[in-house]
């Protein structure tokens, strides 16, 4: 299969020095990647500003903002048979960033915010017959506000992590999710590494291609290769 996985943060310039993120390191999405790889999979990896090394054998598309990440899924979308958005992309961005670092006394005139574009919601006019997997980082509701989400995007499974607990969600190399797939399965895991996260969600997504007609790989809307390399803003 051809997967396309979205993994870490996106930030949101203020000024030249300064800008919105959150707290995702990047490791759950790039386990992904790696999982993808190694059973055996064509991965492209579409990736906020992180610290870590990719993963052999993955393609890594760097981008910054929610606005660069988007324009990469899109450039990529129509090549890929499973689409897994782990990145956390941020909600709000500032309505006007600054060309100049913005001096202390001027800031007091407060932060205007706009939204950012839902990349999911953008992409699921393309979903024709690819699986769609979402992530869903709660601090309360984590299975109803998960259920939600799977619902309003139109996704086949999504990763229900409740980041409020310190040995799952951001930073460490550990993860609880559940996994819960449009057809209302559950499946609570236990604690385990975000690799062994990646692998279940890799598996899953396998178990689903296998239900496709034997042709699905040249369905309706999907290329056979990947469309050129795209550059945004010379951060490739
Ligand atoms: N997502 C996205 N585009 C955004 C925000 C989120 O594609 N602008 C994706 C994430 O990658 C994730 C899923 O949507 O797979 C859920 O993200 P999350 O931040 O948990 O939810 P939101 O849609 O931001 O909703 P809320 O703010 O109500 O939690």
């Amino acid at each position: 299969m051809k997967i396309l996985v979205t993994a870490g943060p996106t930030r949101e310039p203020i000024d030249p020095v300064r800008f919105i993120s959150n707290r995702s390191s990047g490791k759950m999405g790039y386990a992904v990647a790696g999982a993808a790889v190694r059973l055996g999979h064509e991965t492209v990896l579409v990736s906020g500003p992180v610290a870590l090394t990719p993963p052999e054998k993955v393609e890594v598309i760097s981008v910054v903002t929610a606005e660069e990440m988007l324009a990469a899924v899109q450039q990529r979308i129509g090549w890929c048979d499973a689409l897994v958005m782990a990145a956390a992309v941020c909600d709000w961005r500032p309505r006007s960033p600054c060309l100049q670092k913005i001096k202390k006394l001027e800031m007091s005139r407060g932060l205007q915010l706009k939204a950012t574009p839902d990349i999911l919601r953008i992409v699921r006019s393309r979903k024709e017959n690819r699986i769609f997997v979402g992530f869903a980082a709660e601090t309360r509701d984590v299975t109803k506000e998960a259920q939600r989400k799977l619902a309003e995007k139109g996704l086949d499974l999504i990763v229900a992590n409740d980041v409020s607990q310190k040995d799952a969600g951001f930073e460490v190399d550990t993860n609880r999710v559940k996994l819960i797939s449009a057809d209302g399965k559950c499946d609570s895991l236990p604690l385990m590494s975000k690799n062994e996260v990646a692998e279940r969600i890799i598996n899953w997504i396998m178990s689903k291609d296998k239900n496709c007609p034997p042709d699905a790989g040249s369905a309706k809307g999907r290329t056979s290769s990947p469309p050129a390399d795209i550059s945004i803003d010379g951060k490739r």
